[in-house]
């Protein structure tokens, strides 16, 4: 305790206030575990915000890492390195799309897509986005935020940007036109509260597409690369994107994003219109490839569908017997939301003291995000303790 208590306050003097940080030290992890500094095991199912979809210390992807460290760590995007080539040919074969832009995290594809957009169509004519939307921090994807209090001390932000009503349909009815460049959507909004996009909403806006040929951007950065139990959470409308960008799971744990577009957009860039110097780094994607192949083993998926249908039942279970203080539980495959009458951060302290770390988010969801590896008994220990929880 004494330990933490220095770590924290050494962290206060010499590191920017932007994180609220969680008081435990970790030394390492296990599988679905994150293990403290005085040896307690902590089931993980915030994942590293999504990103540890196969928990810690997978071998493949060590293994992957090691072999690629040996060979070159860091090679300019003036040459080509093979792993980039077999990871995007995995991401376009999954996506169904044609052609890949790699970067360093989920903002920094945003932002180039956002510059693909504005190249395509031009400065005036506007983008569109939705309520509780979350693209990141940077100025050009903090601009298509639906949180106010993100945005409110860092304007003036992009201009030509509207937020609309996250599932109203009669909006994006009045609102899209001619004028419209693009839609970004997150299929299942992450940091907006585990919501999910309504099939009516998705009809609409296919419909809207066709009509006036704007670009739909799918943020796929939380919510792909498996995580709802198919390879991206657009797979569950029917629906093919314009572009989609992907990050977090992707890069197996290290820094690694992209954008996928579809034939049409795929020659809007030319040669010095973007880049990044370690964008597509070769030790990423060769992680990258690791974690795609491990994936979409249809085992692996078939588990996080099936386990998910559980998970999900028994939340509502617990719905039921606990009324006054669960208000929904939402969710698709390992990316589940339970929507409380107060806000969360209390039980989140109280599931880490039981030894299970999950988030809160949106001020009153508990987020929960479980390596894709879990398995029923760690669920069960999960609903267990919040049985115990809701009870006191
Ligand atoms: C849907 C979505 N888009 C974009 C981002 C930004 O990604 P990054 O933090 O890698 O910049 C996030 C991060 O949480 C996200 O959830």
């Amino acid at each position: 305790m004494k330990e933490i208590n220095y770590i924290l306050e050494k962290e206060k003097e010499i590191l920017l206030h932007t994180y609220n940080r969680i008081p435990l030290e970790i030394s390492h992890g296990e599988g679905v575990y994150l293990v403290s500094k005085d040896g307690r095991k902590y089931l993980d199912f915030f994942s590293g915000l999504a990103v540890n979809a196969l928990g810690y210390g997978n071998e493949k992807i060590i293994n992957a890492i090691e072999e690629q460290i040996k060979k070159i760590i860091h090679l300019s995007n003036y040459y080509i390195n093979q792993p980039q080539l077999e990871l995007a040919e995995r991401l376009i074969k999954y996506s169904g799309l044609s052609r890949v832009f790699y970067t360093n995290s989920g903002t920094e594809a945003v932002e180039t897509s956002l510059k693909l957009v504005r190249k395509a169509f031009g400065p005036d004519k506007k983008i569109i986005t939705f309520s509780n939307a979350f693209h990141g921090r940077t100025y050009g994807s903090l601009s298509l935020s639906g949180k106010e209090k993100y945005k409110k001390h860092f304007t003036p932000l992009l201009a030509n940007i509207l937020n609309l009503e996250f599932n109203n349909t009669e909006q994006i009815e009045k609102n899209l036109d001619d004028n419209t460049a693009a839609v970004y959507i997150e299929f299942i909004q992450g940091e907006g509260g585990i919501r999910i996009v309504s099939k009516q909403f998705i009809e609409k806006l296919e419909e809207l597409r066709k009509k006036y040929g704007f670009v739909l951007v799918a943020d796929e950065v939380q919510s792909g690369i498996g995580r709802t139990g198919k390879p991206f959470a657009y797979n569950h409308f029917n629906i093919e994107p314009d572009l989609v960008i992907t990050a977090k799971a992707i890069g197996g744990g290290l820094p690694l994003g992209a954008l996928i577009t579809n034939k049409k957009y795929s020659e809007v860039f030319q040669a010095g219109d973007h880049g990044s110097t370690f964008g597509g780094n070769p030790v990423a994607c060769a992680a990258g490839l690791a974690v795609i192949k491990e994936i979409f083993r249809t085992d692996l998926m078939n588990n996080v569908e099936k386990l998910s249908n559980y998970f999900i039942s028994k939340l509502k279970q617990l719905s039921v017997k606990f009324p006054d203080k669960i208000k929904e539980v939402r969710g698709i495959g390992f990316m589940i939301g339970i929507e409380l009458n107060f806000p969360c951060n209390k039980i989140v302290d109280d599931f880490r003291k039981n030894g299970i770390l999950v988030n809160c988010t949106s001020e009153n969801v508990v987020r929960i995000l479980p390596p894709l590896i879990s398995t029923k008994e760690n669920i069960d220990q999960f609903l267990t303790a919040f049985d115990n929880l809701l009870k006191q």
